[in-house]
């Protein structure tokens, strides 16, 4: 264990999705499984790299190996990912919550007989990824986002990796017809500096271990 190319080398990997409570008992969540991330913590770990595994509730066990810190809030992943700081690399694999409960309950809400159903207001929630890239002090040499896309994938994930300001897109086409969401198997897109690197379709398992290969390479 911690002997390969990424010995030393500390890489903070976020994964899973978030909660964002609406009153004690309930919560808006997502369907990440927390599957891409679990995989690649581990593959990470595998070449010998520190981890420090970020992650919400996801439906997978964590890595073993790996330094695990559970959220549930997109605000507590955010205070968990800069807390983790300083890291050679930083690779954002969560489904953040775009938007939290901005009038959430601190007691749980109850019917009041009256028939009126509540109303939920939302607040946007801090872009954990582009505040990461836009760090000037402690920015991780890499930082990589992923970008799960329906449609012109390579254009759209390329023009996420200049907004966001991260070296590398991971993009993935998410189409109901692909079965990738919550599936066992991904392909997947690489946009960087150097353009974009279409993988073919992998499981999930060979998209960690090609992806930790190039982290490898590129932390070398
Ligand atoms: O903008 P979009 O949500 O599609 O971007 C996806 C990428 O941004 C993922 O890498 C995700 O982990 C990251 N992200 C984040 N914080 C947010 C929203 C997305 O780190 N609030």
């Amino acid at each position: 264990l911690h002997d390969g190319p990424l010995k030393g080398r500390h890489i903070i990997v976020t994964s899973g999705p978030t909660h964002e409570p609406i009153d004690p008992v309930r919560y808006i969540a997502n369907r990440s499984s927390g599957a891409q991330g679990t995989a690649l913590a581990r593959a990470l770990s595998a070449l010998g790299a520190d981890v420090t595994f970020i992650s919400g509730p996801a439906d997978v066990p964590p890595p073993a190996g790996v330094n695990v810190v559970n959220v549930q809030t997109a605000q507590q992943m955010k205070d968990a990912v800069e807390a983790a700081l300083p890291a050679d690399a930083a690779i954002f694999a969560a489904a953040v919550a775009d938007w939290r409960v901005a009038n959430a309950s601190g007691s749980k809400m109850k019917k009041d007989g009256s028939g009126n159903a509540p109303t939920l207001e939302f607040a946007e929630n801090p872009d954990i990824l582009a505040g990461v890239s836009q760090l000037k002090q402690n920015r991780p040499k890499l930082v990589v986002g992923f970008a799960a896309e329906t449609d012109d994938v390579e254009v759209n994930a390329t023009a996420k990796r200049a907004r966001k300001g991260c070296d590398w897109i991971v993009a993935n086409d998410v189409s109901p017809e692909t079965g990738i969401m919550g599936g066992s198997e991904n392909a997947v897109t690489v946009i960087s500096d150097a353009g974009a690197d279409s993988w073919p379709r992998l499981s999930k398992d060979q998209v960690a271990a090609k992806l930790a290969a190039k982290i490898a390479e590129a932390l070398a």
